[in-house]
């Protein structure tokens, strides 16, 4: 295979679709799948090497999982967020429990909207980090620098700020989170829903210092097993090259997962890496 960590094709809805449109999608993605996916699609979708996941607002996350009994590929739903406590006075937070009562095994984690305007810190992602794979969650943890951090030539800083700050205390086990069920985004701010991807060189970078980190602060096991999804206007048009570096794994998909034909259309991209 020439992904050794498989490819992850993951869309994130952000505050979009709502009941009807969840279903609405379900629908066209069940008709058109058969068409639009590669032969190959099939197969590597069922042996776990091509994997889909659908991140939809917490009020659709019942319907699309429900809808995802029927589908004709596996596919997974994430939460966009939920809180490490598994209950308590958080008013307006979604537990653990609640997600695993769905049968959700997957949350996103520290997406740069938390962080940016809901005050998400390095602190409190640590701490919903923790406590969700504490609970066998899946979890997806997005780090990225803004436009004037990169302009100041602070990239590198600002990710090893960011994954610092969640694997602060390696003596609490932090090490044990390695284990499969963590997942990377490279999301850099400025490439989120304005059209300008990272080029495939700078996306590169970025994750081939991520995963040097990891091996630093890890080890080589945890380091290569981890897959570094990149985040940030995916399109069908522009994931090719991205996939095509040897340290992206797959994407972080907004804008472009909304509509069942462009997101397939990213699944038989996922597959043509992986043939
Ligand atoms: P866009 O693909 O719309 O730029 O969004 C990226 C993102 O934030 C996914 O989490």
């Amino acid at each position: 295979m020439k992904k050794p960590r498989g490819v992850l094709i993951a869309g994130n809805w952000k505050m979009n679709h709502g009941l009807s449109e969840t279903n609405g999608f379900f629908d066209i993605l069940s008709a058109q799948s058969k068409a639009a996916l590669p032969k190959n699609a099939e197969g590597l979708l069922k042996s776990g090497a091509l994997r889909a996941l659908v991140i939809p607002t917490a009020t659709s996350l019942q319907t699309a999982r429900n809808r995802t009994e029927k589908n004709p590929f596996p596919l997974a739903i994430g939460a966009q967020n939920a809180h490490g406590e598994k209950s308590g006075a958080f008013t307006g937070e979604i537990s653990g429990p609640m997600l695993q009562e769905l049968n959700i095994r997957w949350v996103l984690i520290g997406h740069s909207e938390r962080r940016q305007f809901f005050g998400e810190t390095d602190s409190s992602v640590r701490k919903r980090c923790e406590g969700l794979l504490s609970q066998g969650f899946h979890v997806m943890l997005c780090v990225g620098e803004t436009r004037a951090e990169r302009e100041r030539g602070e990239t590198f800083k600002i990710l090893e700020r960011q994954l610092s700050g969640v694997f602060a205390e390696p003596e609490k086990g932090a090490a044990t989170f390695l284990d499969g069920r963590l997942v990377l985004a490279y999301e850099p701010v400025w490439a989120i829903g304005t059209g300008l991807t990272a080029t495939p060189e700078q996306a590169e970078e970025a994750h081939q210092m991520i995963r040097k980190w990891l091996w630093d602060h890890f080890g080589m096991d945890a380091s290569g097993r981890t897959p570094i999804l990149y985040g940030g206007s995916v399109t069908p048009q522009n994931i090719d090259s991205l996939l095509a570096c040897a340290n992206i794994d797959g994407g972080l998909v907004g804008g472009a997962s909304l509509k069942p034909d462009s997101f397939l259309a990213l699944l038989a991209a996922g597959a043509k890496a992986l043939s």
